[in-house]
């Protein structure tokens, strides 16, 4: 999707365009590192922490759930969320917003950037999309020009709120001061079909506090205006877990934001979200791999300019794991170093030492401090599974020195081992599962398998 050339007046081509292959299905990174050896990055994504989240949210959040596509547009990711019964996305651009109805032709999107191009705002109103945020009169009239003013339009002004308590700031570049959106609303008012009040609390937002004071601010800007508010949207910024961030679960920030939000919703206004990270980080990791070590510097095959953005900016300590499966060798071979195909056999060192990562491109910038614990004898040619990299990993990849890796694993223990009802609509193992067949286990609609444990496979998948 992301090097597709899009002409904004023409129905744009993802409409009618095939579902994509699923994933490949292993029982474990480590079966991914083993089956594929993967010389380049590979997203491992969890089924079962998507579902999982996506079902929380619908379940503890009391109003509509949008899922911010930006976060993680894998089609993969967008799959399992939709399958657990999302059906409303945050688009940010044209690409996001066809690459969800090529998915999913019955979803309902929401084009959230407050900043938009004239022709995206007209190619999304063509492909059904009503609401749009603004923070400006500017855009405002943008978004009136390129609709014709249409009558059906939901209007929702981004109003700035401070984001003290969360780890990545979003208030500096968008939302509007509350008189600017006091009257960006009065005006929207008599346009709309709907119009709401959207925020975000910055991601990683670690206190519900956060969400109460910008929606006691929301109600200010509304009451000032003397305008009814159809919606108020509290966005995104729910936490997730990494090493040295401990939130409070989503059960508070859902209680907070529902007493907050009390009286707008007695009125009849309608409650929206739009998580990201905490919908989808735990959904997937990066498995990469060492190319070189000296002391200890890893130089690994992804970087700041790939997956791991966050780590080298931020200094985001990730969780990882060495990841050295045992290659099936004969009795009598000598456990190598990790020279040859550079692939060590060895049982890693069980004393953890800390060692900072170096990304694959010439640019200094290219570094992760870390300190990332693992086994002191960690070498070339091992890899590292980098967890809770569902989030702002693999979206933010750049080709930046022709490093670029979409390689996707889906990993589902539960696929294979939890037998379920028999498939409506058969399917089978399109590909023998060897030690060496990189597409091993992968499925595709077909005859019925003659074997017990295919069907398991294909019956829960179902
Ligand atoms: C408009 C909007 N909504 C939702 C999100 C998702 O935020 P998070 O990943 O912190 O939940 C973002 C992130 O940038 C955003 O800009």
């Amino acid at each position: 999707m992301r090097n597709s050339k899009v002409l904004p007046f023409d129905i744009p081509r993802s409409w009618n365009s095939p579902a994509p292959a699923p994933a490949p299905i292993y029982r474990s990174v480590d079966e991914v590192a083993r089956r594929l050896k993967p010389e380049a990055p590979v997203e491992c994504v969890f089924p079962e922490a998507v579902r999982g989240q996506a079902t929380k949210f619908l379940r503890l959040f009391p109003g509509r759930v949008l899922y911010a596509v930006k976060c993680n547009p894998s089609a993969h990711m967008l799959r399992h969320m939709y399958d657990a019964g999302i059906r409303q996305f945050d688009v940010a651009s044209l690409e996001e917003a066809q690459l969800v109805r090529g998915l999913f032709p019955d979803a309902e999107m929401h084009f959230m950037h407050p900043v938009k191009s004239r022709e995206a705002i007209r190619a999304a109103y063509k492909m059904g999309i009503r609401t749009f945020s603004l923070d400006s009169t500017q855009e405002l009239m943008k978004i009136l020009e390129e609709t014709k003013s249409a009558k059906n339009l939901n209007l929702f002004i981004r109003l700035a709120v401070g984001a003290t308590a969360a780890a990545y700031d979003l208030s500096g570049k968008f939302g509007a001061a509350p008189s600017v959106a006091s009257d960006l609303l009065r005006h929207a008012r008599k346009v709309a079909h709907k119009v709401g009040i959207c925020f975000h609390v910055g991601s990683q937002c670690m206190d519900p506090a956060s969400y109460a004071g910008a929606i006691a601010r929301a109600i200010d800007v509304a009451q000032k205006a003397k305008v009814k508010l159809d919606v108020i949207d509290v966005g995104g910024g729910f936490p997730a877990f990494y090493p040295g961030m401990n939130p409070p679960p989503l059960e508070n920030f859902a209680e907070t934001i529902l007493a907050a939000a009390k009286t707008l919703l007695d009125d009849g206004t309608e409650l929206w979200c739009e998580p990201g990270r905490a919908m989808v980080a735990s959904g997937a990791s990066m498995l990469v791999r060492v190319m070189l070590r000296k002391g200890r510097r890893l130089y690994i095959n992804d970087g700041t300019y790939g997956s791991l953005f966050d780590a080298g900016s931020l200094g985001w300590r990730y969780p990882v794991r060495l990841v050295r499966p045992k290659a099936p060798v004969r009795k009598d071979a000598v456990p190598t170093e990790g020279t040859g195909k550079g692939m060590s056999v060895r049982t890693p060192s069980e004393k953890l030492v800390g060692f900072s990562f170096y990304g694959p491109t010439c640019d200094t910038l290219d570094k992760m401090k870390g300190p990332f614990l693992l086994p002191e004898d960690t070498q070339e040619g091992d890899w590292i599974e980098i967890s809770q990299l569902g989030a702002y990993g693999a979206a933010m990849q750049t080709r930046f020195n022709g490093f670029f890796s979409e390689t996707v694993a889906t990993v589902w223990p539960a696929a294979i081992a939890v037998p379920a009802v028999r498939p409506r609509r058969p399917l089978q193992l399109v590909s023998p599962a060897t030690e060496t067949s990189p597409i091993a286990l992968q499925l595709s609609a077909g005859e019925p398998s003659s074997n017990g444990h295919d069907e398991a496979v294909a019956a829960t998948l179902e």
